[in-house]
């Protein structure tokens, strides 16, 4: 699939040459991405609606350009609309997704041509763009160019979860993702001693305005699960009548469960004994040693509390994925701050799967927590809210019309998230029904 990707820059040793180049790469390996799954697929399938949960891909495609013109074009450009009548068109906030099929879109052809303009247009202001002690925010450490590389990246993993969704034979292939590579039995939890640590950034440069700022949290101690909870462990929650068992759902878990009689992860069904999943077109048997993926932040809750543990806050994640108890001091990531390698964790569409749990030795935290980044999101016990001191940037519908109780926050990246839109800080967050999007979980509990 799309090759790794340099991460982000950090730090201020960056200059705007090699911001530029930073800059350039995201966005040209944002494309080839969205360039396969686009390509992968007929015209047909580019306009169907595969779930009214997902928009058509050609709208994503469209929307995609559409905010790099808005952003890059218009914003950091200074250029005029290209085409003006289109931008309510490709407005997430005007039409739901399941509305979106039956309006005038651009068909496959001009989506296409539109998002090709504006990227070459974008690229010569990128050429000319001072990047380096800019004056405007947006323009800071060429800011508003990660951003749209980010927004891209994470439409493709959107448009992902559309190839998942779909029906009919596999368009997509990748080679497996690693096998377990130390021997060394791990143990299933691990401690986090108690204590303050620094949770967000205030020097990520393509941090998000929900990131933001750097503050300290104080943090009890508390055991957290090595790996995320697999496919073999959540089959044991399964067998044991956990779908059938108000005990271990929270109220309106356990109203999901009943109306939509739930009996297991989104895509498996049981064929004479046996756990079947459905895999971007494959039926193949559930994998017992993979992180599970596909459950709701409810269906997290209840195994869980079936396991006598619970999920961990927000904070506690942060902590086992980037506190560093030597130097006490933050990291951008569990192995430290140098990007993402293959060997440190599954992203970027390189394996259309997570690894087993247990692989990527070299991605483990100073706690000896591994997989945190990359595999599967994994949903937290928080409610998505501002940290102390956050400020909407640059659109207040990015994260702050989100803040509240009705969404709860997943963290670490899956498979299908690039490396530009991943990191120790960066927050995602979604409805506690959701289950189509790539989303796991592990387990915690107070030390
Ligand atoms: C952060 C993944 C919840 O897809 O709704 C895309 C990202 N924001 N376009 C989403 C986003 C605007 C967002 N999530
Ligand atoms: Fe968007």
């Amino acid at each position: 699939m799309t090759d790794h990707a340099p991460g982000l820059p950090h730090g201020p040793e960056l200059d705007a040459e090699a911001l530029r180049e930073r800059a350039l790469t995201a966005l040209v390996t944002a494309r080839a991405r969205t360039a396969l799954l686009t390509d992968s697929v007929d015209d047909h399938d580019l306009t169907a609606q595969h779930s009214p949960l997902m928009s058509p891909l050609v709208w994503d495609l469209a929307h995609i350009g559409n905010q790099e013109e808005l952003w890059l074009l218009r914003a950091v450009g200074g250029l005029e609309a290209i085409r003006p009548e289109i931008d309510g068109l490709y407005d997430a906030f005007e039409h739901s997704r399941a509305s979106r099929p039956s309006l005038p879109l651009l068909p496959p052809a001009e989506a296409r041509i539109y998002a090709a303009d504006v990227r070459g247009r974008a690229l010569d202001i990128l050429e000319g763009a001072p990047l380096h002690g800019a004056g405007r925010p947006l323009e800071r450490a060429g800011f508003a160019f990660g951003m749209i590389a980010q927004h891209e990246q994470q439409h493709d993993e959107t448009m992902l979860i559309t190839h998942q969704l779909r029906s009919g034979p596999a368009v997509l292939d990748a080679p497996e993702p690693p096998r377990q590579t130390d021997a060394v039995a791990l143990p299933a939890e691990v401690l986090v001693e108690g204590g303050p640590f620094t949770m967000g950034t205030s020097t990520e440069p393509w941090a998000l305005d929900n990131e933001r700022p750097a503050h300290r949290r104080d943090v009890g101690a508390f055991f957290i699960d090595t790996a995320p909870v697999t496919c073999g462990a959540y089959q044991r929650f399964i067998e044991a009548g956990g779908y059938g068992d108000e005990r271990w759902w929270a109220p309106e878990g356990w109203a999901m469960v009943r109306e939509h009689e739930l009996s297991a992860p989104l895509f498996w069904h049981k064929d004479a004994g046996q756990w079947l999943r459905r895999r971007f077109g494959v039926t193949e048997p559930v994998p017992s040693d993979e992180p599970v993926l596909h459950v709701s932040w409810y269906e997290a809750d209840a195994y869980a509390r079936w396991a006598g543990r619970r999920l961990p806050t927000e904070a506690e994640w942060e902590k086992a994925a980037r506190h560093d108890p030597a130097s006490d001091r933050s990291r951008r990531y569990p192995w430290g701050d140098g990007d993402p390698t293959p060997e440190h964790a599954n992203l970027g569409q390189r394996h259309l799967r997570p690894a087993a749990a247990g692989a990527y030795p070299a991605g483990r935290s100073p706690s000896g927590a591994g997989q945190l980044i990359g595999d599967v999101w994994e949903w937290t016990s928080s409610d998505f809210l501002p940290y102390p001191g956050f400020v909407a940037f640059p659109y207040r519908e990015y994260s702050e019309v989100f803040f509240g109780p009705g969404h709860k926050v997943l963290r670490g990246g899956s498979f299908a998230v690039d490396a530009v839109a991943c990191r120790g800080t960066f927050r995602n967050w979604d409805l506690p029904v959701r289950r189509q999007i790539f989303s796991g979980f592990r387990t915690a509990r107070d030390a």
